[in-house]
């Protein structure tokens, strides 16, 4: 199972986002601060599910990646 926990771009972790003090604005402001989600995106529904669940970690959205697990939204329903 693929486990993510950070924007691979910046090397900056779910927990170290949301930490930071723009955390709290919501995920433009995160963005706009530093960086996340703006190199290739893919963290982006990550970033946002951290800041909606408090959650450093999920398991891949892809099934390709996950083994077929679900991912932020933590349904699995397919
Ligand atoms: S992983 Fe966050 S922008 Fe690429």
């Amino acid at each position: 199972m693929s486990e993510v926990n950070r924007c691979v771009c910046t090397g900056l972790t779910f927990a170290e986002l949301s930490r930071h003090p723009a955390a709290g604005s919501g995920f433009e402001a995160l963005r706009r601060a530093t960086g996340c989600g703006e190199g290739c995106g893919l963290c982006e529904p990550y970033v946002r599910a951290m800041l909606r669940t408090g959650r450093p970690s999920f398991r891949a959205l892809a099934p390709c990646l996950s083994g077929g697990e679900s991912g932020p939204a933590g349904g699995g329903a397919r």
